[in-house]
């Protein structure tokens, strides 16, 4: 299977006044081209943390300190990748909402309650497929002057036209040299040791300073009264905000649009937040607990439509949740994630049939079952403080089968049988 994204050995800790906390411990996990990945765990192992880690958007007093993040959809080589802890802050704003994009945990603290919905969606629009939106009002307008009309009214769809069509001549100049030096990057970074850094410092410093140049639009962008024919592409970025709405099975979409976020419902503010994330089909979803603080009905609504994007427009998901009917129903693959250290990596039936990792089948066994009689298991103890997290295996002061060595180094990840990873010294040292 083709990867799509990677994390490797990525460490993140938080500077507090309490201390450090070492919120991920060397996550490495993998999301391949068209699978749906589950991230599972209880609450506070990490699992936000990662995934903002993997997308740089760990707020302070976050850090990522060491590890790579390495996307591969975007590599020339695509048996490489290219390692975007290592490219500039302009070129993750290129790849944020395009081609990952991120449904967060709280739906309505995502969304702005003083912006209209409309705006909210239409700003995806806007920033990553502004040429399409271009050359979308372009093609409108010249139907109309085709079609005739006053000699005013056209004077002002002539005038309107030309200054869309010299903006989108600078966006598409703006966006061939950032792909010369996007290239030019990805060159100097194969060359591995002998990297020029200092060239490939200017590159990205000129990357970074390169914007859309266009004197006539930025006049027209000030000029009072003159801003009108701006309404034309907000028409067509309208048109686009309210087909998206409707196919995700939002009822009156034109109203809604015009709408805010309080005036919603839960289930329908996080419609929304998917529809942001969509705007620009990316190839990764990340769906963070998207179906917390929602009714079981609405939950059960959100993931058949999350499932059906998944087929029709979406190459990849990564779902997060601490619900494992969740990763049964929907995922392909799964991690269990323990105190910031990937404990476990399968495909969902292997995770099932067989769980190794002791926390895994901890976790396993305190599923409710309707045949089962008597107490439910449970995993002895709490969750570590990750200030000052256990020695060694992290999971060592709770597992019932730890033994001295557990308390050392961290064990490593194994693959113990094809596709199944493991972090346990009961199979790295052949023990099992
Ligand atoms: N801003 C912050 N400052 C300090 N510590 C933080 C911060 N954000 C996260 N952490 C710590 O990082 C660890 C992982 O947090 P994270 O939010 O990733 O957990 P989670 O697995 O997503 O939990 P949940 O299922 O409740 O969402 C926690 O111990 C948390 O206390
Ligand atoms: S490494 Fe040791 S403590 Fe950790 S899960 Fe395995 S047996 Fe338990
Ligand atoms: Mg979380």
């Amino acid at each position: 299977m083709q990867k799509l994204i990677e994390t490797k050995n990525l460490f993140t800790d938080f500077n507090t006044f309490e201390g450090v906390v070492k919120a991920l411990n060397g996550v490495g996990l993998v999301v391949n081209e068209g699978e749906t990945y589950g991230l599972v765990g209880e609450s506070g192992c990490g699992k936000s943390v990662a995934v903002r880690s993997l997308m740089r958007i760990v707020q302070a007093p976050g850090r990522i300190t060491e590890g790579k993040v390495l996307i591969f959809f975007r590599a020339e080589d695509r048996s490489r990748g290219i390692d975007i802890l290592r490219r500039s802050e302009a070129y993750m704003t290129s790849i944020r909402g395009d081609s990952i994009s991120m449904i967060f945990q709280e739906a309505c603290t995502s969304l702005n309650p003083v912006l209209s919905i409309g705006f909210q969606v239409g700003e995806s629009f806007h920033f990553h497929r502004r040429a399409q939106m271009l050359e979308e009002t372009i093609r409108d307008l010249d139907e109309e002057l085709g079609r005739g009309g006053f000699f005013l009214a056209r004077g002002w769809k002539v005038l309107s036209r030309a200054l869309f069509a010299r903006e989108l001549g600078a966006l598409k100049e703006y966006e061939g040299a950032i792909d010369r030096i996007d290239h030019e990057l990805y060159r100097l970074e194969e060359a591995g040791s002998g990297e020029p850094l200092r060239r490939k410092g200017a590159l990205q410093r000129r990357r970074d300073r390169l914007g859309e140049k266009s004197v006539l639009a930025e006049i027209a962008r000030r000029v009072p009264g003159f801003r009108r024919y701006r309404r034309r592409l907000e028409r067509t970025v309208r048109r686009h905000v309210v087909e998206l709405l409707r196919s995700l099975g939002v009822p009156n979409p034109e109203r809604i649009a015009e709408g805010y976020p309080h005036e919603l419902s839960g289930g329908m503010q996080q419609r929304i937040v998917i529809a942001i994330a969509l705007a620009c089909h990316p190839v990764l979803l990340i769906a963070d607990e998207p179906t917390s603080n929602l009714d079981v009905t609405i939950q059960a609504q959100i993931v058949e439509l999350i499932k059906s994007l998944k087929q029709k427009v979406i190459s990849s998901v990564l779902f997060i949740t601490h619900d494992l009917g969740l990763v049964a129903e929907i995922c392909d693959r799964a991690s269990v994630m323990y105190a910031g250290d990937i404990a476990e990596t399968a495909s969902v039936r292997e995770l099932f049939r067989q769980p190794l990792h002791p926390y895994t089948q901890g976790l396993l066994a305190s599923v409710p079952k309707l045949s089962q009689a008597g107490e439910l298991a449970t995993i002895p103890g709490t969750v570590p403080n990750l200030i000052d997290p256990p020695t060694g295996c992290r999971f060592h002061p709770r597992c019932p089968h730890a033994m001295e060595v557990c308390k050392g180094v961290k064990p490593p990840t194994i693959e113990h049988s094809p596709g199944h990873w493991v972090a346990c010294y009961l199979y790295s040292d052949g023990k099992k």
